[in-house]
């Protein structure tokens, strides 16, 4: 469980390569949403499950304060590294989502990259209870996940990435339980090494689907306003493969 954020955190980025391109433009899309849907100046923002920091330190860049908060230890190290080098002042807190204990301290709270989907429907609650009381009055949450019930094949996916003089080959699956609202989310990395040599790792997660109808019932229970977006537009169109979630903290 979870060796995609532990034994491969090392590889997350070179795995997502193709998404880590894609970040700047995530990262425009959630400032217009910081500009037009929060109902307060967005200076200081706690990103959960952050991960190796792809998009907190993009966030970083842009000038915002950012606290980043992940399960794993493995990938905080790699965000860390990241920050150094790129001479980033972000703190990094290693701990559970579901733990937080902030109160009115940030103007936005962001859970990018389907991190949302870990928590099931009953933990979930427990998340936006915390998250609203992180946020200061006016703040907003943000957060993506992605329809679980595309058209699109469950894979196999093959393709391959470089790190260094590493081969890596990444081939995903996925499985899901319609009845149960579950995916899971299958791939076998194999690392190939210059000798040829050749190590394997075995990620099997379970993910919880969510309409955006249930996700935007879920939140309405703590937040005043929530507005569910398609995939990088303030709008909602009946084919969509990733929602943003837009949770707003009435002053
Ligand atoms: C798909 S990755 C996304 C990472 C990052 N947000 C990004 O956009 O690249 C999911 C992250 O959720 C973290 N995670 C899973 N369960 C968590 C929990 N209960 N509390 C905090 N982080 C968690 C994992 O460690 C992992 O870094």
């Amino acid at each position: 469980m979870h060796e995609l954020y532990t034994v491969l955190a090392e590889y997350y980025d070179t795995i997502y390569g193709e998404r880590v391109e894609r970040v700047k433009g995530e990262i425009d899309f959630v400032e217009e949403i910081f500009r037009e849907d929060a109902e307060r100046e967005i200076k200081r923002v706690l990103d959960l499950a952050c991960g190796t920091g792809v998009p907190t330190l993009e966030l970083a860049m842009r000038g915002y304060e950012v606290v980043g908060l992940d399960l794993h230890e493995e990938m905080l190290t790699v965000a860390k590294e990241k920050a150094k080098v790129r001479g980033l002042n972000v703190r990094f807190i290693q701990g559970d989502a579901l733990d937080i204990n902030f109160e009115n301290e940030f103007d936005a709270v962001t859970m990018f990259f389907s991190s949302i989907t870990y928590f099931n429907d009953s933990v979930i609650q427990q998340l936006f209870n915390s998250v609203k009381s992180a946020l200061r009055p006016g703040g907003v949450f943000v957060a993506d996940f992605p329809c679980g019930f595309y058209g699109g094949s469950n894979g196999p996916t093959v393709w391959d990435e470089k790190k260094g003089d590493e081969r890596l080959i990444i081939t995903d699956w996925r499985e899901v339980e319609p009845a149960f609202q579950k995916l899971h989310f299958k791939r076998l990395v194999q690392i190939i090494k210059p000798d040829r040599s050749i190590r394997a790792v075995f990620v099997d997660d379970e993910l919880n689907i969510y309409t955006p109808r249930e996700m935007r019932l879920l939140a309405e229970k703590y937040f005043s306003e929530v507005r569910i977006y398609g995939n990088m537009h303030r709008g909602l169109k009946p084919k969509e493969g990733r929602y943003w979630l837009v949770a707003i903290k009435r002053p």
